[in-house]
């Protein structure tokens, strides 16, 4: 059995990097500049410790949750992350087969490899579950509007308008290895094929398309007046940008900051969380990505307010591993985790992991 060894995230991780290539290993595993974001996201949930309520009867503990209103297995789905044939090539369509298996949620990069037809249809034939579309502004507004039109005819239930990237990071690795997507893969939801894309760098690509003067009156109004799908915003970090979501309408927020790949120096997106989830009032739903890495990590961001999680380098070291099994194998180890923190927690259902689950300590562990 391939998977014998594979215990937990960080095993996973572990193999998964020792079958890619030193150039794609970098691209999907850095963060941005000093790598200060990506290494807090992971450490800040040492900085709390649980609460657990012994002595409860946890026999019929129910993991499940409610999301794009319809029900998942558990709340953790599956965060857009492109490129993902480079690590299999099976790719975005082994995620969402995988996703449907576990049945939780996947949201689908603009720079997906496949196009949303495959992505959606991969998963649909297998189970019921939701995909969401994740979008940058882009100059070609028109294009950005076939997207949306083919995402709505293909069933997916919201958009997930990325916020934090009017440009690219600084991506010490990407520069220096000269990054670019290997010969073959495509990128057929920008309508790009595999000559446009050798042709520039990553991050040439990138400023090719994006349109860095979004602004939130222009996109959401914009966005509202073409599309009846759910609009997230991607990549909020802050009580007033959270204020601003709901002023505009929009559906929710994923608290993130793009997996430290953005920009360096923030907060980790579980020290964020709070302020969001307070600004929020329950107007607005929030979702949480970044370095979570085990049921434990949900647990604790779901104490301090959040709906869901979201994992975005797990499923490509899944993929990498082992394609659709290792992405199951990620998604299984996640729930095994999350199902037995609830039980040794004392909680039953979802609703029952609140505050009092948690306790704050001080970072040298006071
Ligand atoms: C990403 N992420 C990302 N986000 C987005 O909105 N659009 C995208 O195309 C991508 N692409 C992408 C590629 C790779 C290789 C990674 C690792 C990440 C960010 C992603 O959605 C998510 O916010 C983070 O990955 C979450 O952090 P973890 O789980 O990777 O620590």
């Amino acid at each position: 059995d391939p998977h014998e060894t594979i215990l937990s995230i960080a095993d996973l991780e572990k193999a998964a990097s020792k079958k890619m290539s030193k150039t794609a290993g970098e691209f999907y595993n850095s963060g941005s500049q000093d790598q200060t974001t990506i290494r807090e996201n992971s450490t800040a949930f040492s900085r709390y410790r649980l609460r657990p309520r012994v002595l409860v009867d946890v026999s019929g503990v129910d993991t499940s949750t409610s999301v794009f209103g319809r029900e998942i297995s558990f709340p953790l789905s599956v965060s857009p992350a492109g490129l993902q044939a480079m690590a299999h090539p099976d790719g975005e369509l082994a995620t969402s087969r995988a996703c449907a298996k576990r049945g939780v949620n996947m949201a689908i990069s603009s720079y997906s490899n496949y196009s949303i037809q495959a992505v959606r249809s991969a998963g649909t034939s297998i189970g019921c579950f939701s995909h969401a579309i994740q979008l940058y502004t882009m100059k070609d507004r028109e294009m950005q509007e076939r997207i949306i039109r083919t995402a709505e005819a293909e069933g997916c239930s919201a958009i997930f308008l990325t916020a934090d990237s009017p440009v690219l990071g600084v991506r010490y690795n990407e520069w220096r290895n000269d990054f670019r997507t290997p010969e073959g893969l495509e990128f057929p939801i920008l309508e790009k094929t595999t000559e446009d894309i050798r042709r520039q760098t990553h991050d040439g690509t990138f400023v090719g398309f994006n349109d860095d003067s979004h602004n939130w009156d222009r996109e959401i109004s914009w966005l509202r007046s073409i599309t009846k799908m759910q609009i997230w915003i991607k990549g909020v970090l802050t009580a007033e940008d959270t204020e601003l979501a709901v002023k505009h309408g929009c559906d929710g927020i994923i608290v993130s900051n793009h997996g430290g790949r953005q920009l360096d120096g923030v907060l980790a997106t579980l020290d964020a969380l709070p302020e969001c989830v307070e600004a929020a009032q329950g107007r607005i739903r929030v979702h949480v990505d970044g370095g979570f890495r085990s049921g434990t990590d949900m647990f604790k961001a779901l104490a301090l307010g959040a709906e869901c999680c979201w994992v975005g380098r797990p499923a490509i070291w899944g993929l990498a591993y082992d394609g659709e099994a290792g992405v199951n194998l990620m998604l299984e180890t996640m729930h095994n985790e999350f199902r037995r923190c609830m039980q040794l927690t004392g909680c039953k259902t979802v609703n029952d992991i609140t505050k009092a689950s948690l306790a704050r300590i001080d970072a040298d562990g006071r």
